[in-house]
């Protein structure tokens, strides 16, 4: 269960968290049509801080466009909201949820008319796949679900009805007993977790997928900039299920899921079953990133 916090921002006013409510015939709600961010605020020793604020609003304003929705706000305009969100509910450490959907007023399938709505909520969220995950790393199944045809759905863009297909993964994973869901793109290649990138690692290199059947994740990108950085090749290529299998690491990333290892894939252990190097590697720049410790990528903080 969400823990409560005391106020949402809808539509430029903050409210009480109970009385954040929309009409039962807001239009997203049956058709699956709006946008949203995740985004997490660290603490830090010099205060709260949300880790790449500006691409998350970039990416919630990509998606509006692909989707055709006009957001009544600027970017600037909701980083604010965001930031004073976080700060009128007193939160050190949170996960942020933007939230820009179809309000009620028409029907069917062309809401011409219908008010754009916007919310931003925020609450206190621990690790996405538990703490054991992230220092273990976790199970991982091969969904049955293929992930969207390119066509079918914009994977480029983060809408509320991609997520009906990471739902059904992620159930036929959890009820099998594994963690967490990989999912294979249309031509049988990896794609992504239910809400998370994927990496791996071989002979010292890593590899991840790249950005044609997934979300263009921040995570991932920050990997891609930090492995750069610290001298580990990296290549953006298709890969398939089975070289996971051989692969002598791999992680998923995801500003939930934040960096995960993954020790076993379909009853596999990805290389001898823990954590490698380079995942613990990247693992602890990230988290020295994310807590304002490493004064590097300081300006992928924004300070509350
Ligand atoms: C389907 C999917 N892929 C990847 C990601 C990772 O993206 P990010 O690192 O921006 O959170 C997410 C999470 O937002 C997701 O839902």
């Amino acid at each position: 269960m969400i823990d409560k916090t005391e106020k949402i921002w809808m539509d430029g006013e903050l409210v009480a968290w109970d009385d954040a409510k929309v009409h039962v015939l807001t239009h997203t709600m049956h058709y699956g049509l709006g946008i949203f961010e995740g985004i997490r605020c660290y603490e830090t020793s010099e205060g709260p801080a949300i880790f790449r604020l500006k691409e998350h609003v970039d990416r919630l304003f990509k998606s509006a466009k692909i989707f055709l929705l006009d957001i009544p706000y600027t970017k600037e305009q909701i980083e604010e909201a965001i930031i004073k969100t976080v700060d009128v509910n007193g939160m050190k450490e949170c996960y942020i949820r933007p939230l820009v959907y179809i309000g009620y007023g028409a029907m069917g399938l062309y809401p011409k008319g219908n008010p754009v709505r916007v919310s931003i909520a925020v609450w206190p969220w621990g690790t996405y796949l538990g703490d054991e995950g992230l220092e273990k790393g976790i199970r991982v199944k091969t969904s049955s679900f293929i992930r969207n045809h390119v066509n079918s759905n914009m994977s480029h863009g983060k809408v509320c009805g991609y997520y009906v297909n990471s739902q059904l993964a992620k159930k036929e994973a959890i009820s099998c007993g594994y963690d967490e869901a990989l999912l294979l793109d249309t031509e049988g290649f990896v794609s992504e977790g239910s809400g998370e990138n994927i990496f791996i690692a071989r002979g010292g290199r890593l590899k991840t997928t790249p950005l044609t059947s997934i979300l263009e994740g921040i995570t991932r990108d920050s990997m891609i900039t930090i492995a750069g950085d610290e001298g580990i090749g990296i290549v953006e290529e298709r890969f398939t299920r089975d070289e996971v299998y051989v692969s002598d690491e791999a992680f998923f990333t995801g500003t939930a899921a934040e960096v995960t290892p993954i020790r076993e894939l379909d009853g596999r252990p990805v290389g001898d079953g823990k954590p490698g190097g380079i995942t613990r590697r990247l693992q602890d720049i990230f988290f020295g990133i994310v807590r304002g410790e490493n004064k590097r990528y300081k300006e992928w903080l924004t300070p509350i």
